[in-house]
Parts: C-alpha cells; structure tokens; sequence
C-alpha cells in the first residue's frame, strides 16, 4: 500500500465526487432518510467522523457482521459479502494452494473485492499468525521464536523484524499480525513457552518494540499491519504449566507479573489484543468483563479493539459448542470481533437474538464496531485495500535473511564450554551429528508452515549443518551422521545438535518430564565414546533437565529455534559473532523444580540472565 501520489489523490477526489453523486441517488447505503454524501470515504476527514458517518449507514446485520470471523476454509467470499464480514482468518498453517505469495496476494484480494461489494463497501481485515516471520508462507523468513528473541535482550533488532514481517505481509495483502505475542512464562512444562520473550515482565515489555515494526510509526504507512497484543491476561502463569488452564493468582500479583507487557503494548498503540483461553481464579478469561473492559479498556486506556481466542468463546461454560449466553457473555465482557471459524453464521444469529432480546446493549455492539472500523479507517485500508503486489520481492529477501541471520547468532546462549572448546578453529576436523542438525523443520519449531510445524525441508533456507558446512575453512573436514555412526577419535571436536521435535499450544505441554529424547541422549553417547570433546546445541523450545548429562559434554549451547538462517548458529560457534544471549528464562537443575523463576529462593542449574562469552 503506497503512499498518496497526485493520480491517487485525484482518483480518489473523483471516487468522492461519484459516490457522493450516487448517495444523492440513494446508493451505497440502507434504506433511509438520504443520509447525504458518504462523508466516510473522505480520508482528509477526523477517523472519528468517518467512524461517526459510517456507523449512522450501518444495519444491525452490517454491525454484526464486522464483529465476525469466519476461517477462510469456512467462508467463501461470496458469503463476506452477504453476511457482511469484517475479518477472515488463516489459522495456523491455512493456506492457499499453491502456497506461493501471489497465490496469497490473490486470496487476499479475492476476500477484499467481496467485501468492497457490499453495500457500504467495508474492506476486510485479513488475520494471520506470523509470529516468527510470515510463517505460514512457503518462502518467507522465518526469524527466531520469542524465547530466542528475549535472549538477545536487543529491542532494536526485534523491531527491525517486526518491520521486516509487516513487508513480508504487505506484498500479500495481509493486515492483521496475531502477534506478539507478551505473555511471561512463569513454567517452562507450558507448550508455548517458546512464544514468550521471558520470564518477568521487563522482558516481553521491553519486546514490544515488535509492535513499532509491525505497525510503523503509523498504522497507515505503506507496510503496516496491526499488531495484536496476546494473550489477555496471565496465560503463561497457569498451574503446572498447562495450556488454557487456570492462573490462580491474587490481583495484586497478576497485576506485577502479567499485566505489565500489555500496559506496555497498549502504550504504543497496540491495535488490537487477543484474549486468553486461559481462566484467572476459576473464570475463564473469556467472560472477565473486569479485565477486559474495566482494566484493559478503562484503567489501561486501551481503544483498538479485542478480538477472542479460535473458538475460544466455547470454553466459556466448559461444554463443546457455544450458546447464545456464551456469545452475550463474552461481548458483554468487552470482546468486539469473535473469531469463530466455523460456526459463524450461528454466532451472528446469536448475537442478533442476544440484542434483540436485550441481553447485550446496541450500544455495545456500536462500541465494538467503532473500535474495529477505527482501525480500518486508520490502517488505509478503505483508500489503499488490495495488496501491494510490489512489496512481494522482499519475501525471504537476503536483506531479510541476513537480520535473521544476525538475530540468530545474538541469541546463542553459551552456558558450558571447558578448556575454550569453543569457539572452532576453521581448520577442525568437525563430525556433526543430531537430529536438529541438518533439518529446517526441526530448527524452526512450531507455528512454521503448519500449524505445528514438523521435521523436513518444509520451507527454504540453511541447515545448522550448512551453516558449519559453510564457516568451515577450505581445508576443513566435515563430516556428518546422524546418529553419529562413523565418528572417530581422528575428529577435532564433535558436535550434537539435539532438542526437541515441534509443536504448538497444549500439544507441546510437557508432564512427564523435560528430559532429552533417548535417541538424541545415545547420539550424544557415542560422540563421546570416540573420545573427542562434545558440543551440545540444543534446540528447543525451552530449558530442557540436562543436569546430570552436563558433566560428560565440554560445551553446551542453547540454540532455541532458529528459524531458517542457521548460519547464525554457526557464526558464534566459529566465532564470527560473539556469544552474547543471556538467558530470558532460568534453567531448572531438575524437571521437578517447575516452575522456576528469578527470585523464587530455588537453585537452578543456571539462573535467569547467564551466559558466557569467549572471555570467560
Ligand atoms: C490459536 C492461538 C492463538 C492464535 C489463534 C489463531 O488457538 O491460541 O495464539 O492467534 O488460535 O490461529
């Protein structure tokens, strides 16, 4: 989406003149006293007296169905048009196929022409998790889940990826970021700890930078995508970790711990928050009207709007499927678009019975849709609404890679390395092994083309083994099995390149324990067993119990999930990059000490903010 050039202006004077020539006529809007030329659609006017005109043309089914989300899969763009629908989603790893970026610029456009034929001609807002890249896009960048992120401890370079994500989605026409997500990690058994900057609020506040990169220094600047602060409120805080559970916290301590990174999102105009599925003290998040209207909108000042987690306004009575009290209750709290991906026309039939019965206000509903037109009108999106076809070049762009790249390399942690194993000489003979060690799927993790991500060369880019493969010098060896199978004591070093398998959300919640998989743990083992020093990278989602293996490896680096730049892991272990990544969680000593925290008095094998440099 550009900037105004003359022929812009002057073609969107003429669009002025005509429909206000067709309003006199009596088009483009419902049946009733003529409300005169369609003042909405003159950008030089005040956002609030577009919102103001718009709102006084709109029907009740125009109202509901601006606060409507069907998933693409779900909704045809002949029914946006119908049912008058504000947003359509992709959930994770949602697709078109063929998943290239004009087959998204086209599906996006194809959504937006349906929407520009209504009778009011609302553009739609297309939703996208790109949590870590565009990443449900075959070819994007795919940049270093949070948790690697907060290593870096650089609000700098994460806004700069916040920017580089929006150009990613502008050449598609996307709009919408589900991200970031600013939820602290209070227990690492939690399958979404990857998704967090860190453990204490400082540290997914200080991240928020992402929304400047995202949103730009306004929202309606040629890349920018609205951001969603997620999720609301104290999803990382639930007992034993477990995904959508319950955060049994007194106000003052959800208040200290989890509220801070969205007083900081809201701050710098976050434009929408998500909520959580998570409950605080036995009431799902949901139906908290105190938090999400009382707190987040009153006390925090927050005006974008809030969208509900997938589904999530089901859980609120804890049976499957929702009920029209269920759709009252939650936009009673303060919810304004309800993202129901397949049930949507029952939701708008609940919703229209729920304010023709007068169980929610007209006046909510006018609220929720000035909040979401608001930032229609503030994204561009009524002058500028099909894709930026132009901005398609920057996808997995070498610009692009290379802050990946960057990125990558400033979130190494290194947490062991016994007589300077590290860092490697570019003449070592190397053996690298491991099951993370030459698969892009492994080392991007979840959220990465599908929804949980897997194993494989899903999408382009560089192997931690290419990355080595390429540091090396021209008179280096390496060699690569792995399971290890060939390695001897003629190597200068090996290396393990280990972890964890990808996941998201409750698939990824950890119960029986954070060990290492036995395959990796016997790869490890006859590393050793040949009789040279052993690096371990892990690649993970979190901290893993490594305590009692630690003695028996010369050097530990935590790698996280890289994303598709793996040279940056091989730039610190070759040390063409310092190791400077700190770690944003603790590090449990045991499993069974979850959760563990900074200041929480438990002795970690290593605490919230180690890590060492080549000068240790
Ligand atoms: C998921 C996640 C949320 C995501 C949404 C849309 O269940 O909880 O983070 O934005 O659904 O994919």
């Amino acid at each position: 989406m550009h900037r105004s050039s003359p022929r812009a202006m002057r073609s969107r004077l003429l669009a002025f003149g005509m429909l206000a020539a067709l309003a006199l006529a009596g088009y483009g809007g419902p049946v009733r006293a003529d409300p005169g030329p369609a003042r909405y659609l003159a950008p030089q006017l005040p956002v609030r007296d577009r919102v103001d005109d718009l709102l006084g043309r709109m029907s009740l089914d125009d109202k509901l169905g601006q606060m409507t989300q069907p998933e693409r899969r779900y909704v045809t763009p002949a029914e946006v048009t119908r049912y008058r629908i504000g947003s359509v989603l992709s959930s994770g790893g949602s697709a078109p196929e063929p998943n290239t970026p004009e087959s998204w610029a086209d599906m996006y456009d194809g959504y937006q022409k349906a929407a520009l034929a209504g009778p009011l001609r609302i553009p739609v807002m297309y939703g996208v998790d790109a949590v870590h890249g565009d990443n449900n896009m075959v070819g994007a960048t795919i940049f270093p889940h949070n948790i690697g992120l907060g290593a870096t401890r650089d609000p700098a370079l994460v806004r700069r990826i916040g920017a580089a994500t929006a150009e990613e989605m502008a050449g598609t026409g996307v709009d919408w970021n589900f991200a970031p997500c600013v939820c602290v990690a209070r227990d690492d058994r939690w399958g979404r700890t990857y998704e967090s900057f860190g453990e204490v609020p400082e540290l997914p506040s200080m991240m928020t930078t992402i929304i400047d990169g995202l949103q730009g220094d306004t929202l309606g600047g040629p890349t920018s995508v609205l951001a969603t602060a997620k999720h609301f409120v104290g999803d990382g805080g639930t007992e034993g970790g477990a995904d959508r559970g319950d955060t049994r916290l007194p106000e003052e301590g959800l208040r200290a711990v989890h509220l801070p990174p969205f007083r900081a999102a809201v701050e710098r105009g976050v434009g929408a928050v998500m909520v959580s599925y998570s409950s605080w003290n036995g009431l799902k998040m949901h139906q908290n009207r105190y938090l999400i209207t009382d707190v987040l909108k009153g006390e925090l000042g927050f005006t974008g709007f809030v969208v509900s987690d997938y589904n999530g306004i089901d859980e609120i009575d804890g049976k499957p499927g929702f009920t029209k009290d269920e759709v009252a209750a939650a936009v009673n709290a303060g919810i304004d678009m309800v993202m129901v991906p397949t049930e949507w026309r029952r939701f708008i039939g609940y919703l229209r019975d729920a304010v023709k019965d007068g169980d929610v206000p007209m006046s909510r509903v006018d609220d929720a849709n000035r909040r979401i037109l608001a930032k229609k009108f503030e994204l561009g999106l009524f002058e500028r609404p099909m894709a930026d076809r132009g901005y398609l070049r920057t996808i997995g762009s070498a610009a692009h890679r290379a802050l990946a790249r960057r990125a990558v390399a400033e979130s190494q942690v290194l947490l062991k390395n016994d007589d300077g194993v590290l860092p490697l000489d570019d003449g070592d003979r190397v053996f690298v092994a491991g099951r993370s060690a030459n698969d892009i799927g492994m080392q991007s993790g979840g959220w990465t083309i599908t929804w949980q991500g897997r194993p494989g060369p899903i999408t382009p880019g560089t192997t931690i083994l290419d990355g080595i493969r390429e540091a090396a010098g021209p008179d280096a060896t390496v060699a690569y099995a792995e399971d290890g199978a060939g390695v001897d004591s003629s190597y200068d070093v090996a290396i393990a390149v280990v972890g964890e398998t990808p996941y998201a959300e409750y698939h990824g919640d950890r119960t029986d324990g954070l060990g290492l998989d036995g395959a990796d743990l016997k790869t490890i083992d006859r590393l050793r067993a040949a009789g040279v020093p052993v690096v371990v990278l892990l690649v993970s989602g979190r901290p893993l119990d490594i305590a009692g293996n630690l003695p028996k490896w010369d050097a530990l680096v935590a790698s996280w999930l890289p994303g598709t730049e793996g040279e940056g892991v091989a730039d610190v272990l070759y040390g063409d990059a310092d190791p400077k990544g700190r770690l944003p969680v603790t590090w449990m000593r045991s499993g069974d000490q979850e959760p563990i925290n900074k200041g929480d008095g438990k002795k970690p094998l290593f605490p919230f903010g180690y890590g060492l440099t080549y000068d240790d």
